[in-house]
């Protein structure tokens, strides 16, 4: 794992998404996997003012998205596939017929999750996956207790998920209890991953993914067996980690690395 500390999210979400255009820059069919979220918005501007400053396309890459409230549909403003196309889509110059986001709607939720299982390995895998990261250190909704195999399927929200994303509805209990997500298992997968935290209230999170022990209480920890993540943090949500001094000068030193091989 490679811990990047900024000072602010707006220096980790330019260096991030700088990452991101530089792929899709030498491999224009790149396939990334996207998250929603307050997180990856800065990120996601920074990533449309290089398509504005014809720096890069992305007409000819495809996206799938980590999950999905089951029973919104893509038009309700809290679903996911309406953040993204509000938040990203619209601000590049990608194909919507390339962007897959799981159907909350769908009739048969397991037949959906293994269809998208099936989509992404046959467009040849996620090349980079995007992350945020819950409070609670979940990735996706893989909340605490769930398999660190997991495959993409129908999963429920803790009290604490519900909580947090309260604040996009009018009241908690307009938040949907489900949801359709890929699994920790099929996120490890992708060829590289890229994970943003922000904010004190990540720090806990953070710190359990980074340096506690591998386990289904923190799925993001399920992260320290894949050989190519990067974390980017704010020094708020960097807090709590022990050995941060280390992981900067390393991450600055392999940072410049990136930047010579683009
Ligand atoms: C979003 C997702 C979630 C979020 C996480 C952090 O697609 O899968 O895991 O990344 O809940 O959310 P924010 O960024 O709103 O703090």
């Amino acid at each position: 794992m490679e811990i990047v500390i900024c000072k602010t999210k707006e220096e980790a979400s330019r260096i991030a998404a700088s990452i991101i255009t530089a792929a899709v820059k030498a491999n224009p069919e790149t396939v990334l996997g996207l998250a929603t979220g307050s997180t990856p918005v800065t990120m996601y501007d920074e990533m449309a003012k290089a398509v504005a400053a014809g720096e890069v396309s992305y007409k000819k890459v495809r996206s799938w998205n980590l999950d999905e409230y089951v029973g919104l549909p893509g038009t309700h403003d809290q679903s996911y596939r309406y953040f993204m196309n509000e938040n990203l889509f619209k601000k590049i110059d990608i194909d919507l017929a390339n962007t897959h986001v799981l159907n909350g709607l769908a009739e048969d939720p397991v037949a959906e999750c293994a269809a998208y299982e099936k989509q992404i390995k046959d467009a040849g895998g996620i090349d980079i996956q995007v992350l945020g990261i819950g409070s609670d250190g979940h990735i996706a909704f893989n909340e605490p207790g769930t398999s660190l195999a997991s495959r993409t399927g129908v999963v429920y929200l803790t009290p604490q998920t519900i909580k947090d994303n309260a604040r996009f509805f009018k009241s908690a209990d307009e938040v949907p209890t489900r949801a359709l997500s890929m699994g920790v298992g099929s996120i490890c997968e992708a060829k590289k991953i890229i994970l943003l935290a922000f904010g004190a209230n990540k720090a806990d999170a953070v710190a359990a993914a980074v340096e506690g022990g591998v386990s289904q209480y923190c799925t993001a920890s399920a992260l320290q067996c894949h050989n190519d993540v990067w974390f980017f943090c704010d020094e708020e949500a960097a807090a709590k980690l022990k050995l941060k001094d280390y992981y900067s000068w390393r991450s600055s030193i392999k940072l410049q690395k990136v930047q010579v091989n683009d």
